[in-house]
């Protein structure tokens, strides 16, 4: 898995077992590889590359995944089954029936020489859906105890079950943002939170982000890092003030959103992952601002809850079983997406 944050590649050797109808899940074994800056560039540009350079950097892309893969394969008791890979998101403009994730699968299965899973999104746009998100039937599967599932990765979003329907969508931007803040303070990510801390609320900017037109959409909707580019970073460099109150507004911004969407007032469990669950100042926001009781699992599901979860996406299209559902893409119905690259 890797998510927009462009943390790096999140890694992680699943067991995934049916019994009585019910998957478990288990993390057997995972790891992030970092990013280092130059190709943290080369993914964020990419989307301006020409087709050819476009299709090169599909290709390299899946054999360094590849390449990490069996570099990890390394401490791992035995050999996988499969690889199920997202890659990394480019162009993500389902309302134009564009989605396009790079990584070719089929270098990754031909360098690691293990059949590869890739490429989940794209049926699902074609069926006229979103294209995302596609972690909510996993989080049916394996966190469904929880009233809301909450995953802060460089976009938040959320999950809950409404009339035992799944409803899911992404609320607001988290770490795509900060990250780019971060930068600006000389640093990759605010740690802890303690920059945004030190910050001051900026009312207006606060103001001007909350009456993004995006937020009054309905469900089903999705954003990416265009709708950060075009939209968000707009209003957020209208204003000057010091990086700290950037900060310090944009994690008020996301803890109202957070609330918003999870209809504060009546107290529900909240179960927290993603990168943004380890930003302390974020997290203590979004207790204070939504009063809801906040579940934060051991480390190993914080971090990696998305990669386990395309594992069972990948299980759930080898048995060619639905693995994307329509109801929360909005597609004409439901999928198994992913092209299967067998070896
Ligand atoms: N200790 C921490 N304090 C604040 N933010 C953190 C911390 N650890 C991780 N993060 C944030 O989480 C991000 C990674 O989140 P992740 O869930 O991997 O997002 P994505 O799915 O978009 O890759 C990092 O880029 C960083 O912004
Ligand atoms: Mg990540």
């Amino acid at each position: 898995m890797s998510g927009s944050s462009l943390d790096g590649l999140d890694v992680a050797f699943c067991e995934l077992t049916q019994e009585n109808n019910t998957w478990n899940a288990k993390i057997l074994h995972a790891e992030t590889y970092s990013y280092n800056n130059s190709l943290i560039e080369l993914l964020t540009s990419a989307s301006s590359l020409d087709g050819i350079n476009l299709m090169k950097l599909h290709r390299e892309f899946g054999i360094y995944i590849g390449k990490i893969v069996n570099h990890f394969m390394d401490n791992c008791p035995e050999t996988p089954d499969y690889i199920a890979s997202h890659g990394h998101t480019i162009f993500h403009q389902p309302d134009k029936g564009i989605t396009f994730q790079a990584g070719d699968g089929a270098y990754i299965a031909a360098e690691t020489g293990i059949t590869t899973i890739s490429d989940f999104r794209s049926l699902d746009v074609a069926l006229g859906g979103q294209g995302a998100p596609l972690v909510p039937i996993g989080d049916d599967f394996l966190f469904n105890e929880y009233d809301y599932c909450l995953n802060l990765g460089g976009i938040a979003n959320v999950s809950f079950k409404e009339n035992h329907k799944r409803i899911a969508f992404d609320i607001c931007p988290v770490n795509i943002v900060l990250n780019m803040l971060a930068k600006q303070a000389g640093k990759k990510y605010d740690k802890d939170g303690n920059i945004a801390k030190n910050g001051q609320l900026i009312v207006p900017l606060l103001n001007e982000l909350n009456e993004l037109s995006f937020y009054k959409k309905s469900a089903p909707k999705s954003l990416g890092r265009e709708w950060v580019e075009s939209d968000f970073l707009p209003i957020l460099n209208k204003y000057n003030g010091p990086v700290e109150d950037k900060m310090h507004t944009v994690v008020q911004h996301i803890a109202e959103q957070i609330s918003k969407v999870t209809k504060s007032g009546v107290r529900k469990e909240l179960f927290l992952t993603g990168g943004g669950t380890h930003n302390k100042f974020l997290v203590q926001q979004i207790r204070h601002i939504t009063n809801h009781i906040l579940i934060i699992p051991e480390d190993e599901i914080v971090d990696f809850k998305e990669a386990l979860i395309f594992a069972l996406l990948g299980v759930l299209r080898f048995r060619r079983e639905t693995n994307c559902l329509a109801s929360v893409t909005g597609a004409r119905r439901d999928s198994t997406g992913g092209i299967i690259h067998r070896v």
